[in-house]
């Protein structure tokens, strides 16, 4: 995993992003370090009279939204002007996410949103996505998925927790397998297939949703559209 990046790079990055909330907007709340950055400078904004709200792509960015203040909705109740979320990996316009097995509803925020600005510091940028791929999974389908995985060439690796004797549950209540499949030299065709598997929930591959990569250094920050 690519979490090798500074906390002053990822703040630069996160806080570059939260600049571009307007007031009046409902922003997607991404998950994980460097989002969380974002979530924290909206918050201060929201103190000082910001009037946005909020919707949250996990439990974790909805706690931390609620700790700093922040308005929420979910998607029922308002459309997304603006997502700002963090990735494993960047290329170009196409991602890897799920790091944090996030990835189900961070597709589903962040696609839905009219500009989706990814934050991410130096470590997270190639040339070719090939940081293994995070899939969510119905967990009585972990089998037959990881069998569909490997008939794509891919190496599947059931995701378990840090600090106790069992795997990763994501917030659906499903499973994670990461998925090493080397250099992925077509994304979307990766993508496709792996969306048509059966049991498969969401894969982390977001192709083509990025509309702009702020990336965070200890100096900065380097915008690309
Ligand atoms: C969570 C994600 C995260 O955005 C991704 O893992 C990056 O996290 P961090 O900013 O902590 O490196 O996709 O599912």
């Amino acid at each position: 995993m690519k979490q090798g990046g500074s906390d002053a790079a990822k703040r630069a990055a996160g806080e570059s992003a939260a600049e571009a909330v307007e007031d009046g907007m409902v922003v997607g709340l991404g998950t994980g370090s460097t989002a969380a950055h974002a979530i924290r400078a909206i918050g201060r904004a929201v103190d000082a009279g910001l009037d946005v709200v909020g919707v949250p792509t996990s439990f974790q960015s909805r706690e931390l939204a609620r700790d700093c203040g922040i308005p929420l909705a979910d998607l029922d109740d308002a459309s997304v002007d603006l997502a700002i979320d963090g990735a494993d990996e960047v290329a170009g316009g196409d991602l890897v996410k799920g790091g944090g097995a996030a990835h189900a509803r961070e597709k589903v925020v962040d696609a839905s949103a009219d500009r989706f600005i990814v934050v991410a510091d130096p470590t997270k940028e190639a040339d070719v996505l090939a940081h293994p791929v995070p899939v969510e999974v119905l967990p009585m389908a972990r089998s037959t998925v990881a069998e569909a995985v490997e008939a794509l060439d891919g190496d599947p690796d059931l995701r378990r927790a840090a600090r106790k004797d069992g795997p990763v549950v994501t917030d659906n209540g499903n499973l994670v397998l990461d998925c090493d499949f080397g250099a992925i030299e077509d994304p979307a065709a990766l993508a496709g297939r792996l969306s048509e598997t059966p049991g498969v929930v969401a894969h982390g591959l977001f192709v083509g949703l990025a509309d702009e990569v702020h990336v965070g250094t200890d100096d900065g920050v380097s915008v690309r559209d």
